[in-house]
């Protein structure tokens, strides 16, 4: 980390925010905020949260599921544990991960999936952008096998040329589609979020 981008860090409402609220990380506020508009969590609900670490979305999703709901988090690194909240270290390209997650769905299936995957960057955005794509593929894909009719779905994606062809498959595959800005997205940053709802 830089000593520049640290400092400007520490100046960052959100990330001060944060710290007060005793969130992981700022981006707590990005799901907040999307929920608040679009509501989409419900409590009770069964929730699979993709690439969670450090585990601010889980945390915050557990709050709009409360103490009756179910959050199944995956990342690639590990997370300090969040009680309430089942984790899983795994790869989301991977079969065996696939299975651990079949394996802790409920009976009653699951009602969300958001998706804040993002791959390490390389400095060269078509690559970053096409990796993040395949990444939202994949959330797509944990959808179609997973997500109850009716449920709702969050996915993150660097915006750019491929986002249109996957923004169509969000409108395919549910009733309701939007794409969307949270204000706690930084001004310079090219993340947008998809969101489908009411899956057909
Ligand atoms: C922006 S962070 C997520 C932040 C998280 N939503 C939070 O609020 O704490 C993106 C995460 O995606 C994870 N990720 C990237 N590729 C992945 C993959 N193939 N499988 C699982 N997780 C992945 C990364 O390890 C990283 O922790």
């Amino acid at each position: 980390m830089s000593k520049r981008w640290a400092q400007e860090r520490k100046k960052d409402h959100y990330y001060k925010m944060a710290k007060r609220d005793n969130y992981r990380s700022r981006a707590a506020y990005k799901l907040s905020q999307i929920d608040r508009r679009f509501d989409i969590f419900n409590t009770g609900d069964a929730v699979i949260d993709l690439g969670a670490n450090p585990g601010s979305w889980s945390q915050m999703a557990l709050e709009l599921v409360g103490e009756t709901g179910i959050i199944i988090a995956l990342d690639l690194k590990p997370i300090e544990s969040i009680p309430g909240v089942t984790f899983i270290k795994g790869d989301v390209r991977s079969k065996i991960t696939k299975k651990k997650i079949t394996e802790l769905i409920p009976e009653t299936g699951i009602n969300v999936i958001v998706s804040d995957m993002a791959p390490n960057i390389s400095g060269n955005y078509s690559l970053d952008h096409a990796k993040s794509i395949e990444l939202a593929e994949m959330a797509l894909e944990y959808a179609d096998e997973f997500l109850n009719k009716g449920g709702h779905m969050i996915v993150k994606v660097f915006d750019g040329d491929l986002a249109g062809d996957y923004f169509g498959q969000i409108k395919e595959k549910f009733k309701i589609s939007k794409r969307y800005a949270p204000k706690a997205s930084r001004k310079s940053s090219s993340e947008i979020y998809m969101i489908g709802m009411s899956k057909r």
